[in-house]
């Protein structure tokens, strides 16, 4: 059942609706949405601006993709036929009211754009001009496009591109006093033949887009953030191991003449039996991991789905309907790897911590969807979700994502076997020492989360131009290589301070190494603050609380996955050490 759900959502995210039209066919132009050319994420109806609009207003059935991503098609009023020409022809005549004229003239300020749909293919423009001169004076002239020219490429009888021009008439002033009280909105269409293969039209659609072209990857600086990852990878691996071997044969000679053993000779041995004492807060902490690695298999899975060219990239609606129901079907695994490691250590109440594990990421997110859809819909965008999308994801929580986490769980708590320490520990706690300033809590987080930002902030630019800029990211090969070093340094990272923290006779490595390595999370957040106040031209309150909100979101996720990479790094580094300590 689950599978077969899987490969009708991964069949309808490739399947592309392919039409064919004869001569004179008639040809639907969809209008979508409009909104400021700098804030991405807020859209509003295209018909809540005064506009022609039909007697009745017909809305298009969309995919889940689709209204998440903020689309509303509804049908519009304009006359196309495949292949029919058309001249200057009237759309029909608005009226303004004073309120009319300043929505508009607002939406021009804010550099609106509009988003029609014809044979799904976006066609964008903006709804007028502005004029800015003079210093001073300073002036400030605000016009309207009332004219649009549909310029519609086909191949035999099928569509392969369209775009809007705007200009092929004069813009009309909106300004003072005489702002014209009606306006006839006219339009125009022309058809043009071309040899492109129906096939090409989405390369056809990205090379001519009406946002800024993919984004040049910066080869250079790439490959040189991989070098100095790999040398840092190498360096940690060399120095440990010149340094566990030269521990082993120290601690294997104290052992023979034990009468001589120095007390005061410090160093991991001493805490033998401390080393696998139990955290405490063991259920919040077994659910990290658990959600940790739910999200890798997430990351892991979206990515190689990119990988292998299943997302149309004009839409970003695919990838998050992807991602929300691969989130829904992973579930299984943070149930599975929670309650496996809670009965490993001894845990008892497994229901509290299979209910932690299943709320740990999905409360956050409600939290945070909850404001930010408030908001939208106070601001009436189209960001705000319908309530039937609301239902739907809901049960999709409730149906799927809930119940694979009890039935995870479940099999983790059955199948757990002992935790199996190579030491034994002993009922008294030693004391733990002192430690100088750079071996502190702080000290280890600020370079386990340093290192992992180090090798991805190259990368993150893209990732945010994509996500909250215009650019297009296509490159998702590298993304994915990038993925894999920046799991592989938080490996190396971790295991490197778990073995100064222990050198300094502290014990308490557990939540260290999740702290320490998802502290990368705190330095992506930062970055984030850089891009929007630096990089962008976002502003307004729905796209800032937007923006943070699912920002900080993010860094979560980047805590939970790097955190759990941590401590299983460093809980395989430990295993390995003591068990190679030759013990009485
Ligand atoms: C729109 O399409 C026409 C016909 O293919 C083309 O000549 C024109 O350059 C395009 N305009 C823009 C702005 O892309």
């Amino acid at each position: 059942m689950a599978t077969m759900l899987i490969v009708v959502a991964l069949a309808f995210l490739a399947t592309a609706s392919c039409n064919k039209y004869k001569n004179d066919d008639k040809v639907i132009l969809f209008v979508n949405k409009v909104g400021p050319y700098f804030n991405p994420h807020e859209t509003y109806h295209y018909y809540q601006l005064p506009v022609c609009r039909p007697s009745k207003i017909e809305h298009k059935s969309l995919t889940l993709g689709e209204v998440l991503d903020g689309d509303r098609m509804a049908m519009s009023t304009y006359e196309i036929n495949f292949k029919k020409d058309v001249d200057k022809k009237e759309l029909c005549k608005v009226k303004f009211s004073d309120d009319d004229l300043q929505l508009l003239r607002d939406a021009i300020e804010d550099l609106y754009y509009f988003e029609f749909v014809l044979d799904d293919i976006p066609i964008r423009g903006f709804i007028g001009h502005l004029e800015e001169g003079g210093f001073l004076p300073h002036t400030h002239k605000v016009f309207l496009w009332a004219h649009l020219h549909f310029n519609i490429e086909y191949n035999e009888d099928q569509i392969i591109y369209a775009n809007v021009s705007t200009k092929e008439q004069p813009p009309l002033s909106l300004d003072g006093e005489n702002a014209p009280r009606e306006v006839a909105f006219t339009y125009s269409v022309k058809w043009y033949q071309t040899s492109t293969k129906y096939e090409e039209r989405s390369k056809r659609m990205r090379d001519n887009s009406f946002f800024p072209k993919t984004l040049e990857i910066h080869w250079l600086s790439i490959i040189n953030s991989m070098v100095l990852v790999f040398l840092l990878i190498g360096f940690v691996v060399i120095i440990l191991t010149r340094v566990l071997k030269s521990d082993f044969a120290r601690y294997n000679i104290e052992e023979e003449d034990s009468e001589d053993l120095d007390q005061d000779d410090n160093g991991w041995k001493i805490i033998h039996t401390d080393v696998f004492r139990f955290p405490p807060f063991k259920s919040i902490f077994c659910a990290i991991l658990g959600v940790g690695s739910q999200f890798l298999t997430l990351a892991t899975g979206i990515m190689l789905m990119a990988v292998l060219g299943m997302f149309n990239v004009h839409r970003h609606g695919a990838i998050n309907t992807a991602a929300i129901i691969l989130y829904a079907f992973t579930s299984g695994i943070a149930g599975y790897i929670a309650a496996n490691m809670y009965r490993k250590m001894g845990g008892e109440t497994w229901v509290w911590n299979i209910n932690l594990t299943s709320a740990l990421f999905a409360f956050p997110l409600f939290l945070v969807w909850a404001v930010v859809n408030s908001i939208a819909w106070a601001y009436g965008t189209t960001q705000a979700l319908p309530w039937t999308t609301v239902v739907l994801l809901m049960a999709l929580w409730l149906f799927v994502g809930y119940p694979l986490t009890v039935i995870g769980g479940i099999f983790g708590k059955n199948w757990a076997n002992g935790f199996d320490a190579p030491c034994r520990t002993k009922n008294i706690a030693r004391e733990i020492p002192a430690v100088p300033w750079y071996r502190s809590a702080f000290a280890h987080c600020v370079v386990g989360g340093f290192l992992p930002f180090s090798a991805i902030s190259v990368e993150l630019y893209y990732i945010f131009a994509t996500l909250w800029g215009r650019e297009q990211y296509t490159l998702y090969g590298i993304l994915f290589i990038v993925f894999g070093i920046l799991l592989s340094v938080t490996a190396c990272i971790s295991v490197a301070l778990t073995y100064f923290q222990l050198s300094a006779e502290d014990y308490r490595w557990w939540w260290r190494s999740i702290f320490s390595a998802g502290s990368t999370g705190v330095f992506v957040f930062l970055y984030a603050l850089f891009y929007y106040f630096k990089r962008s031209n976002m502003s307004g309150l729905l796209q800032s609380v937007e923006f943070f909100g699912y920002t900080v979101l993010s860094c979560y996720v980047f805590f939970l996955m790097l955190g759990t990479v941590s401590f299983f790094a460093s809980l395989k580094f430990v295993r390995y050490i003591y068990v190679n300590l030759k013990m009485d």
